[in-house]
């Protein structure tokens, strides 16, 4: 029987099965990078969650920096395909080890976009880890370095995924209800 939250929101990955996942994502990324500092860059808001887990999972020297793109229309589980960046990064990362840190990736426009803006700034190397995979949603040639778990075209909330902003705060990744307004 599926396990539902106190809300009746059916769960798709538990807490401790995500810290489970994300620590062994960190052991990875630190044996990838042993010996190395390291810029995780958050895509906010829905990797914040996230970001502040896997970065207390690796065990190399690492600072964090955030963007913010918008390609979603509020409330709308489809994106309109266009990517705008909204905040940009607050430090240089040219010649520096660059993880990019998001929740989902799903058309993969969003880190398509990002790694090419990333990669004109030379780092000296550009990874990307993402905590969720769609790989039947692609539209972008795109794959992540680091996949948290891959999953069929469900839209999920929780653990920093949101529905109109709602959500994000859940510590499980749930199923959004088809009737959810
Ligand atoms: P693309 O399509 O650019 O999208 O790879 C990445 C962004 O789309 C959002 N997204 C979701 N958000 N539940 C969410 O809360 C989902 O199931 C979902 N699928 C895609 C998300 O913001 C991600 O960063
Ligand atoms: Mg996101």
């Amino acid at each position: 029987m599926a396990t539902t939250t106190a809300q009746g929101l059916e769960v798709l990955f538990t807490r401790d099965q995500i810290a489970e996942r994300v620590r062994q994502m960190g052991e990875q990324i630190s044996n990838d990078l042993a010996g190395e500092k390291l810029v995780m860059i958050g895509v906010l808001k829905g990797a914040a969650p996230f970001l502040a887990d896997l970065s207390r999972s690796v065990t190399v020297d690492a600072t964090f920096d955030f963007v913010a793109v918008k390609s979603y229309a509020k409330g709308s589980q489809t994106s309109s395909g266009a990517v705008k960046l909204i905040k940009d990064l607050d430090e240089p990362i040219e010649g520096k080890n660059v993880l990019v840190v998001e929740d989902i990736l799903d058309t993969g426009l969003t880190l398509a976009f990002l790694r090419k803006l990333f990669l004109q700034h030379r780092p000296k190397s550009l990874r990307i880890a993402a905590l969720l995979d769609k790989p039947s949603r692609r539209v972008e040639q795109i794959d992540a370095d680091y996949v948290g778990f891959s999953i069929p075209n469900l839209f999920v909330i929780g653990y920093g995924m949101d529905f109109s902003e709602r959500y994000r705060n859940l510590p499980d990744i749930c199923l959004m209800p088809p009737d959810a307004v």
